[in-house]
């Protein structure tokens, strides 16, 4: 039995994802670029998943494909059984320039896509919330210029889950904060992903980040991109930092670090 089948409030989509043969091959003035080799993959309902690899071995590409937001040259990506063909709805994305609108308060960034897709989860009432929750309580009616690169990955974190998406999308959403910040927001991060009850796909070349956000790490090779190794993470939720300095934790770590070398990439 999946975690999202035992949720209480499922919502219509669970998040089943299957990708066959999907590849990238960008089209440019500088001729073709191969971004992905054909990826097979099967992610099931309620799985938080993260991939991790080197710069510019596809990771991006795959997630935009994945979120309808990139063509897909060749192969199939299936989410609960649709085939993907465009933006959908039920996704949340966050990615690594949090994107916020500097004219708009921080509350009204959070409201913003209930304004493209009207939906009853969008109030500010549940806005307001998830603020607080991601420990920006109290600068609803801040601006973003007014806000440190930690709180407004927070507050784009919120707007991404305004909609209550089952799924949510991160593409490096870390990568741009000091290292302390960061750990600060990988452990609030992953008590935000058991409380709303949302999988996650995260993109990351973090392998420490990789695993203590997942249940199962993809590990992928540089460009162009393919599955290195596919592991499964069994530590239980809620964790703390200190997971990082177990022997378990260290030995995940060592063995994706074999893998990079292995393949010649350097390991983050
Ligand atoms: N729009 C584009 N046109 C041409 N090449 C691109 C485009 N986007 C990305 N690429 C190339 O595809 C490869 C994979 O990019 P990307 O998915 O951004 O990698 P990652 O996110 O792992 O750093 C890189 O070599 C990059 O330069
Ligand atoms: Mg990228």
């Amino acid at each position: 039995m999946t975690v999202a089948a035992e949720r209480l409030d499922a919502p219509a989509t669970s998040g089943e994802i299957v990708l066959r043969r999907m590849e990238k091959v960008y089209e440019g003035t500088q001729g073709a670029v191969r971004a992905l080799l054909p990826v097979d993959l099967d992610i099931q309902a309620g799985q938080n998943v993260s991939i991790v690899g080197p710069s510019g071995c596809g990771k991006s590409t795959l997630m935009r494909m994945l979120a309808g937001l990139e063509s897909i040259t060749s192969g199939t990506a299936h989410i609960d059984g649709h085939r993907v063909s465009g933006p959908i709805p039920d996704v949340g994305i966050v990615f690594q320039r949090d994107l916020l609108l500097d004219w708009r308060t921080v509350i009204d960034n959070v409201m913003l896509p209930a304004e493209f897709r009207p939906s009853p989860h969008g109030t500010r009432e549940r806005a307001r919330q998830l603020l607080e929750q991601l420990g920006v309580g109290g600068f609803e009616d801040s601006y973003p210029y007014q806000l440190s690169g930690g709180m407004r990955q927070r507050v784009s974190i919120a707007r991404a889950l305004l909609c209550k998406p089952s799924m949510l999308f991160l593409d490096e959403p870390f990568s741009a904060l000091d290292a302390l910040t960061r750990d600060q927001m990988n452990v609030l991060f992953q008590e935000v992903q058991g409380e709303q009850n949302v999988s996650t796909l995260l993109i990351t070349h973090s392998i420490a980040e990789a695993i203590f956000l997942a249940d199962r790490v993809i590990v992928m090779s540089g460009r162009p991109g393919s599955v290195l190794d596919d592991i499964e993470i069994n530590f239980p939720s809620p964790r703390t930092l200190a997971l990082r300095e177990t022997p378990e934790f260290t030995t995940i770590v060592s063995r994706i670090r074999t893998q990079f070398e292995k393949a010649g990439v350097f390991a983050a």
